[in-house]
Parts: structure tokens; C-alpha cells; sequence
């Protein structure tokens, strides 16, 4: 399942990108996060609980909640391309957030049942889950609530963006890189542990101020950004030379976490009246071409052999691992100028983006097809 999840996102980016120039915004955006990034994190995160909480891997039946959140993220795509599909909005949201809730509500049980304290990084995914609840109830509320629509639809964007997937992110890759530099941290628990209070401070603050009182919002993109500057200046004193490095995932991750800073701040360079109308600056696409995009393909790179055969890791997950990271260093740095670009409101950037993950997927494929057909499992 997870890496279907991994292969459907990776079209979905690519198909939205392509799609950009034709489509509405809002569409291509829904098609990358709800369609491409929202199952995928659900079916990650059903993986991971069960390794975070040391209890037994999560039921089959689980596979529904991505399936669930794909039909709710379809829906919202059709009904923000297609004018007569409203009603689609409400819907997706209403499937979304099913989905959402019993990931939730699943956690929790796992985290209720097991022996001892789970590791950290299972508090920073059930923040993530709350705030896209409350992001998706802040779409049905504008239903009910039509004066307050454009309000609700930035309380809904931050929630999701610096919430849902940004929190989710954070969690992740600080604890996924030092695995993929092969130095394991002891202070990335500790750490985890004491940022995540600024983390969700930051991104409530930051999506109520963005929806009705601006003063807030800077205070809370300050305190947002202490989790990832304490992150990055932690890798940079620990895997400076994994990350600065022509093959591997590491490269991507780092430029995943940078990208993530930068499409924030360029939120609020955005959110000062006299720079919006000086240049036509695009946090959206350049937290997709400058995050979204090394994220998921250096932490494909890095998990699908693992997702593909579970179980003792052997010569073919190292083979195929070491073939899916080929020039990530390259992609890493492409996909930061087509953030960069796409950023700043240049059409190319996207382009950039888009032929640089076509590329990642060719050789995925090739990769994959060498790894599953020309050279089977050896046996043990
Ligand atoms: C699946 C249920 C979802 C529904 C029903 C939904 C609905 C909406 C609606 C109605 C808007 C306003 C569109 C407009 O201004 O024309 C919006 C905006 C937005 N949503 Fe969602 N959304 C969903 C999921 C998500 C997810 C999962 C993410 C991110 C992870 C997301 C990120 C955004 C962003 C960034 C915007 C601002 C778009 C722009 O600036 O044009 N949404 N959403």
C-alpha cells in the first residue's frame, strides 16, 4: 500500500505542476497536498505509530483511512476545478475529516496500550492530525458561516501548511535524517520533546493572526521558527558532510527543512501590504517545489526499499536505496532554485520542479524494475 501511496503522490505532484498554468490555483494546489501529500503522510503515519509506540504493526483494516482521505482530497480538487461540483467542498472535507480523526483517535489507543513512554516524535503527528481537523472544521464552518469565509479559508491554509503537514514534517525528518547519515542522535529525542510546544504555539498563533488579528501572526511565526533553526544547527554541526554530498537522501531532506523556512518566510514577507503589491511573491508554490517535492522523494528514496520488503534489511535494500538516492545532491539543489524561482512568482520554477521529479521517477522505475525483475531476492 505505502508504496502505491508513494508512486500515486509522486504522479499527483507532477500532473498538478504540469497542470498549473491551465488550471486554477486552488485545484492544482489541492491536487498536490490533499490528493498527493495527504493520503501518503496518513499511510506513513499508520506505519510509524506502531514503531513509536513498540506495539504490534497497525491492522490491515487501516488502509481504509488513506483511501478515505484520497476520495476526500479527489472530491475537493473536482469541486474547486469544476464550478458545479460545490457541493463537493463540504463532502471532501466531511471524508477528510473521518479519516483524520480515527488516525487520531488510533494513536491514541496505540499510545494508551503500550508499555512505557512513547518516543517523542508520536506527540508532534498527533498535533499535525488535530490541526488539520480544525483546518478542515474550518471549512465546513465557513459554510454555516459565510461572512467569515475568507477569514476561515487562511485559518485553514495555515493550519494545514505549518500544522498539519509542516509539524509532521518536522517529526519526521528529525529523526530520519540522522538514520539515513547513519549517526544516530541522542538529543533528537530531548529536543523533539521541548519544541514542540513553540511548534504548535507558533502555528496557532500564526493561523488566528493571519485570520483576525495580524499582530499575532508575527509573534507567532518567531516562535515558530526556534524547532527548525535548533534542527538545522543541530545536523550542521552532526551530518555536515552527509548533507553536503552529490548521491544520497540526506541532501534532500536538508533542502526539504530549508525550503519549509523559506516558503514561511516568504509568507510573511507576502503579508506586508507594501511588498504583496511590489512583487507577486507565491509562498504556495514555493513551499510545494521547494519542500513538498525534496521531502517526499529524499524520504522515498531513503524508505521504500524498507516499505517494499519489510523484514531483515540486507545487499538488495542497500543496492536499490543507493540507486534511488543516485544524484540526490543535484535534484536537492534543483528543486531549491525551482522553490526559489517558483517563490517569487516565476512560472519556470514549477517547471523546474516538475521535470526534476519526472526525472527522479524515471529512475525510480528503472531502479524498482532492476531491483524487483532483473535481480529478484537472492536466497538466504
Ligand atoms: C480534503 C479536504 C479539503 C477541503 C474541502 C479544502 C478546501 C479548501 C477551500 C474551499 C479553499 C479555498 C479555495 C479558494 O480560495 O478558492 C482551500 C484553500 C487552501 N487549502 Fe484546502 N481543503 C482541503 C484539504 C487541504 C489540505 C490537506 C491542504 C494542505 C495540506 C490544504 C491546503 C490549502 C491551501 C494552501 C489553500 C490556499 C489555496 C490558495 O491560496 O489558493 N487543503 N481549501
Amino acid at each position: 500500500m505505502l508504496p502505491a501511496l508513494v508512486f500515486l503522490a509522486l504522479a499527483a505532484f507532477a500532473a498538478a505542476l504540469l497542470w498549473s498554468p491551465h488550471a486554477g490555483r486552488a485545484a492544482a494546489l489541492h491536487l498536490i497536498l490533499a490528493v498527493g501529500a495527504m493520503p501518503l503522510i496518513f499511510g506513513a503515519m499508520g506505519h510509524f505509530i506502531p514503531v513509536l509506540t513498540r506495539t504490534r504493526s497497525a491492522p490491515s483494516a487501516l488502509a481504509i483511512l488513506p483511501v478515505l482521505a484520497l476520495a476526500g482530497g479527489a472530491l475537493v480538487v473536482a469541486a474547486l476545478g469544476f464550478p458545479g461540483m460545490l457541493w463537493g467542498q463540504p463532502a471532501g472535507a466531511l471524508l477528510a475529516v473521518t479519516a483524520a480523526g480515527a488516525l487520531f483517535v488510533w494513536s491514541r489507543r496505540r499510545r494508551a496500550g503500550m508499555l512505557g513512554r512513547p518516543h517523542p516524535c508520536l506527540a508532534w503527528y498527533e498535533a499535525a492530525l488535530a490541526c488539520l481537523v480544525a483546518a478542515l472544521l474550518a471549512i465546513l464552518a465557513s459554510a454555516l458561516w459565510p461572512q467569515q469565509a475568507s477569514a476561515l479559508r487562511r485559518l485553514h491554509l495555515h493550519l494545514n501548511t505549518l500544522g498539519f503537514v509542516g509539524l509532521t514534517a518536522m517529526g519526521t525528518l528529525a529523526v530520519l535524517l540522522p538514520t539515513v547519515a547513519g549517526r544516530p542522535h541522542p538529543q533528537t529525542g530531548p529536543r523533539l520533546r521541548r519544541d514542540l510546544s513553540w511548534a504548535v504555539a507558533g502555528t496557532l498563533l500564526v493561523a488566528l493572526g493571519a485570520a483576525w488579528y495580524g499582530p499575532l501572526a508575527w509573534v507567532g511565526g518567531a516562535l515558530w521558527t526556534i524547532p527548525p533553526a535548533r534542527l538545522a544547527a543541530g545536523w550542521l554541526r552532526s551530518c555536515r558532510v552527509e548533507i553536503v554530498a552529490l548521491h544520497g537522501a540526506a541532501p534532500l531532506l536538508a533542502a526539504a527543512l530549508a525550503g519549509l523556512v523559506g516558503s514561511a518566510m516568504l509568507g510573511a514577507v507576502n503579508a506586508i501590504p507594501a511588498t504583496a503589491t511590489l512583487h507577486s511573491l507565491q509562498p504556495a508554490w514555493a513551499f510545494v517545489a521547494g519542500f513538498i517535492l525534496p521531502l517526499v522523494s529524499g524520504a522515498a528514496s531513503q524508505l521504500l526499499p524498507v516499505w517494499l520488503r519489510p523484514g531483515v534489511q540486507d545487499g538488495w535494500h542497500v543496492r536499490l536505496r543507493d540507486n534511488l538516492g543516485r544524484y540526490g545532491g543535484a535534484r536537492a539543489v534543483l528543486f531549491g532554485i525551482a522553490g526559489g524561482a517558483a517563490g517569487i512568482g516565476r512560472e519556470w520554477g514549477l517547471l523546474l520542479g516538475a521535470v526534476t521529479l519526472i526525472l527522479f521517477l524515471l529512475q525510480a522505475c528503472v531502479a524498482l524494475a532492476q531491483a524487483l525483475i532483473v535481480r529478484p531476492r537472492s536466497p538466504s
